[in-house]
């Protein structure tokens, strides 16, 4: 188990009132809590910037009957086949697809990846959520 460290904070009463109330509707049980959470993320976009390994989900929608589209989605995919963990492909309607993308490799290259998709004709939705490997944060 790692061990627990405790320090203070000193915050303006009304900032702490504002944060008191987000924690609340996130619904963190405890101050301790909600501020940990914000360590870590802020902890997982320093990692993204770092030019390490990290991990991370594209997830796009599209219409398939665009001219090309599925291809073009399909040579982007198996250039970066290196850097592509898993993928899931939802038929969401007669038209739309949507598709999940699990990614892994260095940040600078997934979000090429994720800028290239995005640019493709007929692609109406491409965002990237970044994540981590776990490995650097406690
Ligand atoms: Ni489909």
């Amino acid at each position: 188990m790692t061990e627990v460290s405790r320090f203070g904070v000193s915050l303006d009463r009304r900032l702490l009132r504002d944060f008191d109330r987000w924690a609340g509707k996130k619904g963190y049980g405890n101050r301790s809590e909600a501020i940990r959470d914000l360590i870590r993320s802020a902890l997982v976009g320093e990692e993204w910037k770092r030019g390490e390994e990290v991990v991370g989900v594209i997830v796009t929608v599209f219409d398939h009957h665009r001219r090309r589209l599925t291809a073009r989605m399909t040579e982007l995919q198996h250039e970066y086949f290196h850097r592509i963990v898993a993928s899931q492909h939802v038929h969401l309607d007669h038209d739309n697809c949507l598709e999940v993308t699990v990614v892994k490799g260095k940040a600078e290259e997934i979000e090429e990846l994720a800028d290239r998709l995005r640019s493709l004709k007929g692609v109406k939705h491409c965002s990237l959520s970044a994540a981590t490997t776990g490995r650097e944060i406690a």
